[in-house]
């Protein structure tokens, strides 16, 4: 009576073989590893099947994150700025999609509707915060402003006058009149206050300044590498496409 009907059996069968087959091919024995982690390793890429699709994959042009979170005044970080980012910038800017946050220890305070700040070096380096915040909004070029923000950082490493340099570097900038009203004006406040936001909003608060993230991540080795070498850091990282121009000798991994 309940017999299945043979078409309705031998569907029944090859559906079962066909699955069995599929999986035997598409998901080799020793691949043991769920999808997401099968380009982590060549090996892994390997036992998986997978390796020249991971290589193009990885090939993909994706630039490399570096965030720097770090506050005007403070001697380490205008070291980090002059021997490793800016000379890193200029080689790898087209690798590098680079952020910068001149807050670092800073404290915030709701101050009606507007935000009132302390720093760790005094008002001076919150004005200087908030000018270097106002140069990468207004000049929005990051050629222009990297140059600016490390133009700015070297005079004070070399005299520690901040009024003084930032009379001298803001004299031969572009769109002088705008970064001033900025820096003097609610704008500079506003703008501040989402640097603190993203400082604030970092799975782990920074305990030091420098404090570097490489992909949105920090560790120890990364910040101990950026502070090292970035230039290799972010070589070492990037396996984007004419990785061989921007890094010689250096190729995807
Ligand atoms: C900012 O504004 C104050 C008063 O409005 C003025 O004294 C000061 O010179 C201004 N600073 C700059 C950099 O223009
Ligand atoms: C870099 O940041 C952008 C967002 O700004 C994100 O879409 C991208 O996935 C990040 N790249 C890496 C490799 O984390
Ligand atoms: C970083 O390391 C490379 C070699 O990998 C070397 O050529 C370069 O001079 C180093 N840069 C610094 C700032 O030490």
């Amino acid at each position: 009576m309940a017999f299945l009907p043979l078409n309705m059996m031998i569907a029944f069968i090859s559906l079962i073989m066909l699955a069995g087959n599929l999986m035997s091919e598409t998901f080799p024995t020793d691949c043991n590893v769920p999808p997401s982690v099968w380009c982590s390793s060549q090996e892994i890429a390997d036992k998986c099947k997978v390796l020249n699709q991971c290589v193009a994959w990885k090939s993909r042009n994706q630039l490399v994150n570096f965030t720097l979170y770090y506050e005007a005044l403070c001697p380490d970080c205008q070291n980090f700025i002059i021997k490793q980012l800016f000379p890193t910038f200029i080689k790898l800017k087209s690798i590098i999609n680079l952020g910068l946050v001149p807050y670092g220890n800073a404290y915030e305070q709701k101050d009606g509707k507007s935000w009132k700040f302390t720093c760790q070096h005094g008002a001076e380096e919150c004005s200087v915060n908030i000018l270097e915040t106002c140069a990468i909004h207004v000049l929005e070029d990051p050629n222009i402003y990297v140059k600016f923000i490390y133009d700015l950082e070297t005079c004070m490493f070399k005299i520690q006058k901040p009024e003084k340099c930032v009379k001298m570097v803001m004299k031969h900038i572009s769109k002088r009149d705008n970064l001033i009203a900025c820096a003097n004006g609610t704008t500079g406040i506003y703008l501040e206050h989402q640097m603190a936001l993203k400082t604030n909003a970092l799975p782990l608060p920074p305990m030091y300044v420098p404090w570097v993230t490489l992909n949105g991540v920090h560790s120890e080795h990364i910040q101990r590498k950026a502070e090292n070498n970035l230039t290799d850091l972010i070589c070492e990282t990037y396996q984007g496409k004419d990785k061989e121009k921007y890094c010689p000798g250096r190729v995807i991994s």
